[in-house]
């Protein structure tokens, strides 16, 4: 892992090295240079800040980025005023896309009086040509774009930015390379994730992903195992395995391995209380796992298991590749074995030509399996996508009386899940004082239940016993024990 003597044996005499990380070694060296010699200009320290829009993976990439720029020289804040803004943009559905234009114009205010400003776009929306060009036509002010192949590379754009009165542009369509061993600020001392894959190669027909992040790449089990024993050695006592589809991880190795294996090998470090994992396809969630996960005594009891939809016409139009009787087997078996275990899904309403028909198979699902939560998101068009191009008879006012007649039951069901464990004891990883009530502290069950509870900070980042005293709708107020 990245340590900081190997930025004294860096020679910036030399022509940058060309292999990795070195290279990346040698621009962190020289972007330092930049930004002690611009601080000393502005008799202050250079300030950056980091917005993250999306998913998991977006935030892990964040850290990444972060960790080069605080290894630069940048003192960090949680404001946009900073002198240097990143946006780690998402594209799942449009309205992200949206905030992120948004957000561009509040930043291009505050550059036109600090002219000094430098502005930087990465993540998922970059992958896409017709944004690129949007960004070149209308928001010019932009320093830096980059994509979801490159982001180790930020130090060398950095060094090209600052040396640079134009916009610089680094796309790759797709990549088969992984870089590892740069430096990286976690969010919280004691989790953090660890990604296990890259990419995803299942094209459900609504869904961008495969084409922004590229195929799937699977990490190497040693590479992996390394970095886990590494955040351990450093505070770390839950890890989140991810990937945009953890069930078929280890395929394109050398040495084929099943998640399953992956997940006992894990398992194996010491000093690890908990390990969770994000995200699972139905299709490809294997008995083995069920059995690593019954018998383990670290993966936490909760398996986030998208739906999509509970219609099997639909499901099929989707590309998911399994009907609603076979998520439904799934489901069922997945509770037999685990019976503690908790499930949540994602479902989008408004597929192209779903019907109420359609969505009424989907509240059947719902009420069957019994979900501890479900993400509902109502379907959105993404250029270059098979669905775009599917006729969608379907009136928006439809959609939303389905969305609304889904979401009720999905709240319903969730209630009463979630409620079940009232008057138990259970352990909960405490992560953070309570945001609005200082007296207590919020803490994580194995099932990803949330309770809050009297507490102080001394506890944050150990496991404790609390009591679930009282059950509000989706979290609980609890008291240690
Ligand atoms: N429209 C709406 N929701 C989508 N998702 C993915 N693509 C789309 C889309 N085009 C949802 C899926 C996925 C979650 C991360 O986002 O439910 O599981
Ligand atoms: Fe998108 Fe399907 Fe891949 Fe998930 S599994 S990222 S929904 S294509």
């Amino acid at each position: 892992m990245y340590n900081e003597i190997d930025l004294d044996k860096v020679d910036l005499s030399l022509e940058p090295p060309s292999e990795e990380p070195m290279r990346q070694y040698y621009f962190i060296k020289k972007a330092r240079k930049i930004v002690e010699e611009e601080s000393k200009r502005l008799g202050r320290r250079l300030t950056a800040d980091g917005e993250t829009f999306g998913c998991q993976m977006n935030a892990k990439d964040s850290e990444k980025l972060i960790g080069i720029l605080e290894n630069i020289g940048f003192e960090m804040i949680d404001d946009e005023s900073a002198d240097l803004v990143f946006y780690n943009t998402c594209t799942v559905r449009d309205n992200a896309n949206q905030r992120v234009y948004g957000r561009l114009g509040l930043v291009h205010s505050m550059k036109k009086k600090n002219p000094h400003k430098k502005i930087a776009l990465c993540g998922c929306m970059m992958q896409e040509q017709t944004v690129i060009e949007k960004i070149q036509k209308s928001y010019s002010f932009v320093d830096l774009i980059f994509g979801t192949h490159n982001i180790y590379k930020f130090a060398e754009l950095l060094v090209a930015m600052y040396s640079s009165d134009r916009m610089v542009i680094d796309i790759w369509k797709d990549t088969d390379k992984i870089v590892e061993d740069l430096p990286a600020q976690r969010k919280y001392s004691f989790k953090s994730g660890v990604n296990i894959m890259y990419g995803c190669n299942n094209f459900c027909s609504y869904c961008i992903v495969p084409y922004v992040r590229g195929r799937e790449r699977s990490r190497n089990s040693k590479d992996i195992i390394r970095e886990i024993e590494k955040l351990v050695a450093d505070g770390v006592i839950e890890v989140m395995l991810l990937g945009q589809n953890v069930n078929s991880y280890g395929k394109n190795l050398d040495e084929p391995m099943h998640f399953a294996e992956l997940l006992q090998e894990v398992e194996k470090i010491e000093g690890l209380e908990r390990i969770r994992f994000m995200t699972s396809h139905p299709k490809d969630l294997s008995d083995e796992l069920i059995q690593v996960m019954k018998h383990s005594k670290k993966i936490c009891r909760h398996l986030h298991l998208p739906l999509q939809a509970g219609s099997t016409r639909i499901l099929t139009a989707m590309n998911r590749r399994y009907t609603k009787e076979q998520y439904l087997e799934l489901a069922h078996k997945i509770r037999r074995e685990i019976p503690d275990i908790s499930i949540t899904t994602d479902i989008i309403v408004g597929f192209p030509g779903e019907t109420a028909e359609d969505v009424n198979e989907t509240i059947e699902v719902v009420k069957e399996v019994q979900y501890d939560n479900a993400f509902t998101f109502i379907y959105s068009k993404r250029t270059g996508t098979p669905a775009a191009s599917m006729p969608n008879p379907i009136t928006d006012e439809e959609i939303k009386e389905n969305f609304d007649r889904l979401l009720k039951v999905v709240q319903e069901t969730a209630r009463k899940r979630v409620g079940r464990l009232a008057g138990q004891i259970h352990s909960a990883l405490v992560e953070e004082i309570n945001e609005h009530d200082n007296t207590l502290v919020s803490g994580r069950l194995s099932n990803n239940t949330i309770v809050h509870f009297p507490g102080d900070a001394s506890l944050i980042g150990t496991i404790v016993n609390v009591k679930l005293v009282e059950a509000h709708g989706f979290y609980y107020i609890g008291e240690q024990v």
